[in-house]
Order: structure tokens, then C-alpha cells, then sequence
């Protein structure tokens, strides 16, 4: 699956990758009853069928109102879909569709939005077409709404109680390379102007633009994200009770909340378990804590003697090759992910050993940066300098400040194209229902 970043995208190739984003949401959401998909399983988190719902009336708005119309604003995002309008927590309240009702507007929606299609020139995400369709920009937007939805529904499939969610598992996890660096090895990144962020036009977000030099002073990084090996010595040597090493924010957090371990451990006879979706196994040494909230990951880094990265020593570190003094869309160069590079799309519905992407490995040397767990950084969310809001205020601008925390690197549920070295998500320090680990930085002295 490849978005073809950087270049138009021919009408069979949109066509493409509009029925394969949808299979694959149909396929996530097949075994579910209509019970489990009507259900509010979390206040956190949408009934299903609003994701769902959500997902048609995003497509129809932009694929087929604002195509027709030339417009290139939000106004269209308005009703029940609406996430301003409708918080997450009351969105059990709203008249939702049945299922079936639900199908029938996504196919609807579909339906038009291929007639549309056919009605536009052929060269119509060439260049000289509006900013909306310029290089396709407007479908891999759609896209990408729909792949992060998917991730959603994948927080709350993991979240919910009662019968577990049966996941379609596509892959087996690749063996761990013996080669690997040991966890809580750390590598060197030299510092000096690095180029941040990107011109892109085709696939980026308006937060990830423009393309700009930072100057950063050399810093040491880890090769891999904790594991849970590392965090498990953290919870046993009493990390959670030492007061020390969490910020006063943190410490009200982790008492209000009872924060004592990752969300999903569960500590029995024989020690921790972990549960991904319907699999609980003994907690794996290697593979990296997952499911922490950033004031965790923060009592962590300093409980351990280190920090968190900046996003963009995280960027610099994942795309920035010293040598040559370029960067890249990935860590491992140019090319489109894939099952050898990374664990992403939900091929396995859980973490893998850190150790285990060799190809995916960036210039400086650190492994799993794209996939596995997103990683917490020290940033918060905010407009690079020259930030231009492109094409609607509610993706990004709405979030700017500092009540949001910035994550990098996509995670084992982030389908292929939802993530990059560039792109930037964030969430409230408070949340751990997303699939997030991190790694930690220091000072080179
Ligand atoms: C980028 C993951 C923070 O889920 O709130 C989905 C993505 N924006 N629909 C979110 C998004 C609109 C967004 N995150
Ligand atoms: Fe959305």
C-alpha cells in the first residue's frame, strides 16, 4: 500500500486506495455485534458507528460537496459527525444510525463520491488543479482521516469490556534480530542545523509544514523504545511512590487516577501479564511498554537519569543522516513502509521485541522509530514558524497550545499511510488509551 507521496495520483489509483481503506475499516469492524458497535464502551471514546458515520460524512464533505462546489472549507463538517459540536462523552446521546443504516450511507457516500470522479477531468490532481486536489491532496487527506479512525476504533476495541475483540490478525511478528543493541542503549546525534518539517503539499498535514533549519546542540538518544523489562524494574523499585521524579502535574495525575502500572498489565501469581485485544500473555521483557500516559513516560526518563526528546530531536534523529546531510520521509530513506521495515497497519495487533526492524533503522542508529508504540516527546503541540492553516482550522490550529503533548512515529494499529517522519500527533498528558511508549534522550556531555 503506497500513497505515492509527492506526485498527482492518477483516478484508478484514488479509486484503489478508497476501496482498500474502506475494506480493510469494514474488516476491523466485521465481527463486531450491533450491540458492541452501538455501544459508548468508554467515555473517552465514540460508539463505534459514530467513528463510522464519521468517516462517510468527512468523505462526503470533502470528496463530494467541496469538489462540486470549489469550496475549499470546513462548513460542510456539521450535524452529529461533528466532533465540536458533540464531544466524545455525549455521543452515546445522539440519534446514531443502525448498522445497517450506517452501511447503507457509507455505500451512498462511496457511490457518489466515484461518479464525481468521473465527471472531473483526468488530470485532476495535476499542478495547476485547485490547492484542494493540487497532487491529490485532497484524497490522501480523506485517506488518512479514515486510516486514523481506524486507530481509533482500534483504542476502543482494546478498551471494552466483556468479550473480547477478536483480532484479524494478517501477519506473524519477524524473528529479533541477535544484533540488535541491548535496551537502554544510547545513540550519539551530533547536533547542527537540521532541516524540521517539510514543503510537502500531496500528503502532509498543514502542521507539518513549512520546512524550516533548527539548530540543535548534540544530545544522546535511545536505540530503541523502553521496554518493558526497563519499566518493570522502574514499577518494582517503587517508581510510582518516589515523588521525586514526577512533576506536581504528574503526581495529581497518577493519585486522582490510581496510576500504578501500564494500563493494561495486570500483576498475578506468577507477575505481570499483558493483554493485547483477545491475547494475554507474561509480560515480555523486550517488548516496549506500551499504553503509558506521557506523566509516566516522564517519571520514567527521570527516575532513569534521562529525559524525554523534543520532537525534533525525535524528527533529527529518525530522518536526519549526518553523512549526507539530507533527510528523509522514513527513517530507512524514501520508499513506502512495509511488513520489513515496521510494525504497523495492525498486521499483528500487538508490539514486537524492540530489535526486531533491522531495515527499518535510521541513519544514527535507532530502531523502530516508525511503528510499534508512538513515542512520547517534551514538546507541546504548536505551529512551526510560518505555520499556515491549510485547509481547515479544526485538524490542527484548534489544538495548538499547551495542553497537548506531542507524539512521533505511529504505532503497531497506524495503517502504512498515517504516518511519517514529519507527521506530528498529539494527545492530553493524561491519556494512555492510545498505543504509547517512548524513549528517552539526554544531554551529550
Ligand atoms: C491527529 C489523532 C489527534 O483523532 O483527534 C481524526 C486525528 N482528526 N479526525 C484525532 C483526527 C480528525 C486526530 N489526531
Ligand atoms: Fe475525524
Amino acid at each position: 500500500m503506497d500513497l505515492h507521496i509527492g506526485r498527482p495520483l492518477a483516478r484508478p489509483e484514488i479509486e484503489h486506495l478508497l476501496a482498500e481503506a474502506r475494506e480493510r475499516t469494514l474488516l476491523l469492524t466485521a465481527s463486531l455485534s450491533d450491540d458492541e458497535l452501538r455501544r459508548q464502551h468508554d467515555p473517552l471514546m465514540s460508539p463505534i458507528v459514530w467513528d463510522l458515520g464519521h468517516i462517510a460524512h468527512f468523505e462526503d464533505v470533502w470528496l463530494r460537496e467541496n469538489l462540486r462546489s470549489g469550496d475549499t472549507g470546513s462548513e460542510g463538517l456539521r450535524g452529529i459527525y461533528n466532533p465540536f459540536e458533540n464531544p466524545r462523552a455525549v455521543r452515546d446521546s445522539l440519534p446514531l444510525p443502525t448498522l445497517p443504516e450506517c452501511r447503507d450511507y457509507l455505500g451512498s457516500v462511496r457511490r457518489a463520491v466515484l461518479e464525481g470522479l468521473r465527471d472531473l477531468p483526468t488530470d485532476l490532481t495535476a499542478g495547476e488543479a485547485t490547492p484542494l486536489l493540487a497532487d491529490g491532496f485532497v484524497f490522501r487527506m480523506v485517506l488518512q482521516h479514515e486510516y486514523q479512525h481506524n486507530e481509533t476504533i482500534l483504542q476502543t476495541l482494546q478498551l471494552k469490556q466483556g468479550r473480547p475483540y477478536a483480532a484479524p490478525r494478517q501477519l506473524a511478528a519477524p524473528p529479533p534480530d541477535p544484533s540488535a543493541p541491548a535496551p537502554g542503549t544510547m545513540v550519539r546525534f551530533p547536533g547542527g542545523p537540521v532541516p524540521i518539517g517539510t514543503d510537502d503539499r500531496s500528503v502532509a498535514y498543514d502542521n507539518e509544514r513549512p520546512s524550516h533549519s533548527v539548530e540543535l546542540a548534540p544530545f544522546r538518544i535511545d536505540a530503541h523504545p523502553v521496554t518493558n523489562g526497563e519499566y518493570a524494574a522502574f514499577v518494582e523499585a517503587g517508581g510510582y511512590e518516589e515523588d521525586g521524579v514526577w512533576t506536581e502535574a504528574g503526581r495529581a495525575w497518577r493519585d486522582e487516577a490510581g496510576l500504578a502500572a501500564p494500563k493494561y498489565w495486570t500483576r498475578g501469581d506468577d507477575g505481570w501479564t499483558e493483554r493485547f485485544m483477545d491475547r494475554v500473555g507474561a509480560l515480555d521483557p523486550l517488548r516496549p511498554v506500551v499504553n503509558v500516559s506521557y506523566w509516566e513516560a516522564d517519571a520514567y526518563a527521570r527516575w532513569a537519569g534521562k529525559r524525554l526528546p523534543t520532537e525534533l530531536e525525535w524528527e533529527a534523529a529518525a530522518s536526519f543522516d549526518p553523512a549526507s546531510g539530507t533527510a528523509s520521509l522514513y527513517p530507512w530513506g524514501d520508499t513506502a513502509p512495509s511488513a520489513s521495515r515496521a510494525n504497523l497497519d495492525a498486521a499483528l495487533f500487538e508490539t514486537t521485541p524492540v530489535g526486531s526492524y533491522p531495515e527499518g533503522r535510521s541513519p544514527v542508529g535507532c530502531w523502530d522509530m516508525i511503528g510499534n508504540v508512538w513515542e512520547w516527546t517534551s514538546s507541546d503541540f504548536d505551529g512551526y514558524p510560518g505555520y499556515e492553516t491549510f485547509p481547515y482550522p479544526e485538524y490542527s490550529e484548534a489544538f495548538f497550545g499547551d495542553e497537548y503533548k506531542v507524539l512521533r512515529g505511529g504505532s503497531w494499529a497506524t495503517r502504512y499511510g498515517a504516518v511519517r517522519s514529519t507527521f506530528r500527533n498529539w494527545d492530553y498528558p493524561i491519556r494512555r488509551q492510545i498505543f504509547s511508549g517512548f524513549r528517552c534522550a539526554r544531554d551529550d556531555e
